[in-house]
């Protein structure tokens, strides 16, 4: 590509882009990263440069890119159909067989599949289940959600309002009513006093409790949680915490969505995360790491219990009217096969757990008694190094999107893509799970060298401060 037609794609770009997660102010008058090619772990841009991509995308391309076996599987699926549908009795192979193949490693709970196309239209499908679920059993007020301050579900209407973080509500009028936030699982904030993590999960659980009897346990329909929440820092549960939130929910006849779209497909070396964490759900959403980015598809796993009352809903004759065009691609489901073909195949479950626990272990040893980082932390290829004002007693940045922004772009320079956070200054380090040993070193090599570059811009735009 000339400089001349980088340049005018640039110009382009800035010109007619509504960029997601963007200052619509400052991105007109941004450099565009306009990115040409993919291959492995490794991201080319337009102006040559090269990056190593620990965010697998936006936590997605569990595979690893460019992989032939995925590209063949969407080739020869396309060329067999371009399309079909899945609405009323249409149906295809590919779909067929994925359904299965998700439920044979699934939790044993899980007994249908409804597709979507992202991971906020899964979890606004998962809402109307719900919703659907008590219309069935006559329990028309029990329909308020509670989610977590700190959780991440998606943008859409729905997702958008149970996800906690105020940068998808402000603005957008959101959250819509039914939904409520209770507290994050973050043990490092734990209110004073707290003593143990499982002292902390019993608190956080009492208070659920109460805010179940507060609104009245006849309106409280469903809680959703991430197993380890991702996008705003990669925040593992204080021990015990699904365990004590499980009786809180049972007692008040509440179900549990676990929102797997990050932690699903080997992101902490397990199919799914949450039966490594005592979380028993009831609906569970997936995406991203289905098909690791290669197609749009989402998909809601419904366990037998919901199954047996919307499955007997005699009301309309059980007309299920709801869905999307391309929900059910033949081409996104045979892309989904391929893909959790090669994580099979590839032992990606083991090595995740494996060089995750390689990765932690080095970036803890080369990071020690690094400037600014407070922590180090994460469960297989989901790892987060967090960076405070005062480390040694977790006190955060004033400005703590100035800050992330400065570390983002200090790693960038080094050619390291790193996932940010919301609400903390983090570099989330999540890599494909095809990552070796030798690729694990140079990130943390391109930490380490990033580190005091982003320590120096810090103090240059007096950004150091609590
Ligand atoms: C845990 C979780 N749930 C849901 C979503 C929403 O997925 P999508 O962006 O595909 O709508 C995300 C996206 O980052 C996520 O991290």
């Amino acid at each position: 590509m000339t400089t001349a037609t980088i340049e005018d794609l640039k110009a382009l770009d800035r010109k007619y882009i509504m960029h997601p997660f963007s200052s619509l102010q400052s991105q007109p008058r941004k450099d565009v990263n306009v990115m040409t090619s993919t291959n492995g772990i490794v991201l080319k841009n337009a102006d040559g440069r090269e990056f190593l991509d620990a965010g697998s995308g936006l936590w997605c391309a569990n595979v690893g890119y460019g992989r032939t076996e995925i590209i063949k599987a969407a080739t020869e699926q396309m060329e067999k159909t371009s399309f079909l549908h899945s609405f009323s009795n249409f149906s295809n192979e590919p779909l067929i067989r994925l359904s299965e193949r998700l439920l044979e490693i699934a939790p044993d709970n899980m007994e249908r599949v409804t597709y979507a196309n992202s991971g906020s239209e899964a979890n606004d499908t998962q809402i109307k289940l719900v919703w659907r679920y008590n219309n069935v059993r006559g329990k028309h007020e029990k329909k308020k959600l509670i989610a977590r301050w700190g959780g991440y579900h998606g943008t859409t209407l729905g997702a958008g309002s149970v996800n906690g973080l105020s940068v998808v509500h402000r603005s957008f009028d959101l959250p819509i009513d039914r939904v409520l936030h209770t507290d994050a699982a973050e043990y490092h904030r734990r209110p004073a006093g707290i003593i143990s993590e499982e002292h902390f999960s019993l608190y956080l659980a009492n208070k659920l409790d109460k805010m179940i009897e507060t609104e009245g346990s006849e309106t409280v329909a469903a809680f959703i949680a991430e197993p380890i929440i991702g996008s705003a820092g990669v925040i593992p549960p204080p021990a015990g915490y699904f365990r004590e939130i499980a009786k809180v929910l049972k007692k008040h006849d509440v179900l549990l969505i676990a929102d797997e779209v990050i932690t699903g497909f080997g992101r902490t070396g397990s199919w799914f995360a949450g039966p490594g964490l005592e979380m028993k759900p009831d609906l569970i959403t997936v995406a991203k790491g289905l098909t690791s980015g290669y197609f749009p598809m989402s998909a809601c796993l419904v366990s037998d219990a919901i199954c047996e009352v919307l499955y007997n809903e005699k009301e309309a004759d059980g007309f299920f009217g709801h869905g999307f065009t391309t929900s059910g691609h033949p081409v996104g489901a045979a892309v989904a096969l391929a893909n959790i073909d090669i994580i099979d195949k590839e032992g990606l479950l083991e090595n995740s757990t494996r060089i995750g626990s390689y990765l932690l272990s080095s970036l803890r040893e080369e990071l020690d008694g690094v400037e600014f980082v407070s922590d180090i932390r994460g469960k297989g290829l989901m790892i987060g190094v967090e960076f405070d004002a005062v480390p040694e007693i977790r006190r955060a940045f004033s400005d703590i999107a100035s800050v992330g922004g400065l570390l983002s772009q200090a790693c960038l320079d080094e050619g390291l893509i790193v996932r940010g956070g919301h609400g903390r200054v983090i570099a989330a380090i999540a890599p494909p799970l095809t990552l070796t040993t030798e690729q694990a070193d140079q990130i943390v090599l391109c930490v380490k060298r990033a580190a005091p570059k982003f320590a120096k811009a810090l103090r240059a735009a007096q950004l150091d401060r609590a």
